[in-house]
């Protein structure tokens, strides 16, 4: 469907195979996976050195022993199953929980450490979009007030004569328009709200921006849109990410290192071109015949080796 209008339709085959509308091939184009692989910045020193994280809600360890260094500008993409620690990891770094042990070195201030106060004035730096929008974005807001509240809380970021505008040009970034400012949450898709999470943590201008699963709820066309603006954004404003994805073929497009995480450890880091051409671990192995192409044939032959496998 496009636009509300159904543009073509087919059993699954014909449609990939054999694409007939314009929207669809274009659909098709855009499966991520494809590009250039980055290669990652070489010698400089990290903004963020995480050490020996450790986590356990009672007798179950979610996260045991995580470290990891990431540079200015750089992008650490997550990955690994449901349930392997990576949200954990993600809300115990900005503090949204405490972690048991281990240390966060940003800029060389431990955050684990950090006075409320000291917090709050880094909490600019440090953002996060959340896998789902509906959670994080107040219904009674307008797209507007949503954006421009960082704002209110940092008034030294933008006087209020440019609020307007500057909505505006974040709104445009992300693939939406100054049309949708007065409107709220609940008028939009869910992949429309996941782009005003990001033009929402855009507007305080951060240094980190922790994505969780924030681009998995958009079509592949909106995907690549997204991780092109945020790949642009990192040029041109040097923010790191840490880019947590199910979806490995997203990450092999933007990350520049990769870490893959199992039941609350890392199992294998390296750059992207390690990863995906080198994978040392089964497990990493695993993950990639998993997801990497979108041809129903060779899905079709990955699902009937899993089975196979299967005890
Ligand atoms: N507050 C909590 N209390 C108890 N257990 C928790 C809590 N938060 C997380 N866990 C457990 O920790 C483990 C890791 O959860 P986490 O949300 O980090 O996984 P994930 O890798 O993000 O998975 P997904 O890909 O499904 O989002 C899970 O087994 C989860 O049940
Ligand atoms: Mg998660």
């Amino acid at each position: 469907m496009e636009k509300g209008v159904l543009v073509e339709q087919g059993t699954v085959r014909e449609v990939y195979k054999n694409p007939q509308h314009p929207y669809t091939k274009k659909l098709i184009a855009a499966a991520p996976g494809k590009g250039e692989m980055h290669a990652p910045l070489a010698g400089t020193e990290p903004v963020l050195r995480v050490r020996d994280v450790r986590k356990s809600y009672g007798a179950f360890q979610a996260l045991k022993g995580i470290s990891f260094d990431l540079m200015a500008g750089e992008t650490m993409a997550v990955v690994g199953e449901s349930g392997s620690g990576k949200s954990t990891l993600a809300r115990i770094l900005l503090r949204l929980d405490e972690p048991d042990s281990g240390s966060a070195l940003w800029k060389g201030r431990d955050l684990f450490t950090l006075s409320p106060a000291d917090l709050y004035k880094l909490r600019r730096d440090l953002q996060m979009v959340f896998q789902d929008p509906t959670q994080s974005l107040n219904p009674r807001m307008t797209v507007y007030q949503l954006i421009s509240e960082a704002w209110v809380i940092h008034p030294d970021i933008l006087p209020k004569a440019k609020w307007r505008a500057r909505v505006a040009e974040l709104l445009t970034q992300v693939g939406l328009g100054p049309e949708h400012m007065g409107r709220h949450p609940h008028q939009f898709s869910g992949g429309q709200r996941q782009r005003i999470a990001i033009a929402r943590a855009l507007a305080l201008e951060p240094k980190l921006i922790i994505c969780d699963e924030a681009v998995s709820a958009l079509d592949v066309s909106v995907q690549a849109q997204v991780i092109a603006l945020l790949d642009r954004l990192r040029q041109e404003m040097g923010i790191a990410f840490i880019f947590i994805a199910h979806d490995l073929p997203v990450v092999r497009d933007f990350a520049d290192h990769v870490m893959v995480m199992q039941r609350g450890e890392v199992v294998e880091l390296g750059t992207v071109r390690e990863i995906f051409e080198t994978p040392k671990q089964a497990y990493t192995q695993a993950l990639l015949a998993a997801g990497l192409d979108p041809d129903p044939d060779v899905q079709a032959r990955h699902r009937a080796e899993r089975l196979a496998r299967a005890p």
